[in-house]
């Protein structure tokens, strides 16, 4: 296993090292492909990159995005959107160009064509040098539910009732949840040249134990990143409690 494991105290300590991780990766190359996520897990990290770009430590005008994935049906106004958090929660507090960052459109009325598209377009920008990664507590990578084969490129996939459950949080009820999603596919997520997974919280305890000793299998999707030979798992103390 060529997993390199960072284990921090807290979510505060976890989103500071992913921070300085991204910083490194854009001062080596300012003109960074980065492989963004949404939910929960990565915001903190977003806080800090605000926080580090106002101090001066670091410029996104040249950098690049590619984010995971988005709900199929929401527009990018929409405030559940991923669109939407991106702007909301990093894009409009830094120097990125609008241009040059990427969601999938989740109200294109060609789906098939949009995830052709979109997976074209992370190849011809040359691949994604760093991906950050959250994890669902069933496994999922992006939205890459357990069975999604591991050759998978960018797609339309159904999510699962559990991973609808996990995110009605965010909603008025389970109603509003989307069915279904355009996710990065788990092919498309392991041609990143390095991947920071980042996990938090006793709820993601079980999938990080898995993760760690658990085999691997399409029928949990992280499991694939054991394959990388650059991942590094950034995890806080609950996350380890399993
Ligand atoms: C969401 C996203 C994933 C994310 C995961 C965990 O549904 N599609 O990219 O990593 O589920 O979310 P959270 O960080 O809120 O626990």
């Amino acid at each position: 296993m060529t997993m390199n494991i960072i284990k921090v105290k807290n979510y505060d300590e976890m989103s500071k090292k992913a921070s300085e991780l991204v910083v490194n990766q854009i001062k080596n190359n300012p003109s960074s492909i980065l492989g963004l996520a949404t939910g929960s897990t990565p915001e903190g990290l977003y806080l800090e990159l605000i926080k580090k770009y106002n101090n001066g430590e670091v410029s996104f005008k040249d950098v690049t995005s590619f984010n995971l994935d988005e709900y199929v049906g929401l527009a990018p106004d929409h405030d559940q959107s991923y669109n939407y958090y991106m702007n909301e929660k990093l894009f409009n507090h830094v120097d990125i160009d609008k241009n040059k960052t990427h969601l999938p459109n989740g109200i294109a009325e060609d789906l098939q064509q949009e995830v052709e598209q979109y997976e074209q377009k992370i190849a011809e920008a040359g691949g994604i040098d760093l991906q950050i990664l959250g994890i669902g507590t069933n496994g999922h990578i992006g939205f890459n539910e357990p069975g999604t084969p591991f050759t998978s490129r960018t797609h339309v996939v159904e999510l699962d009732e559990s991973t609808r459950e996990a995110n009605s949080r965010f909603f008025a009820s389970i109603d509003d949840v989307p069915t279904h999603a355009i996710s990065s596919g788990i092919a498309t997520i392991m041609n990143s040249k390095q991947i920071v997974l980042l996990v938090s919280g006793k709820s993601k305890a079980e999938a990080l134990h898995r993760l760690i000793n658990g085999d691997i299998s399409e029928d949990f999707p992280a499991s694939v990143l054991k394959n990388h030979p650059n991942v590094t798992i950034i995890a806080d103390e609950e996350a380890f409690s399993a």
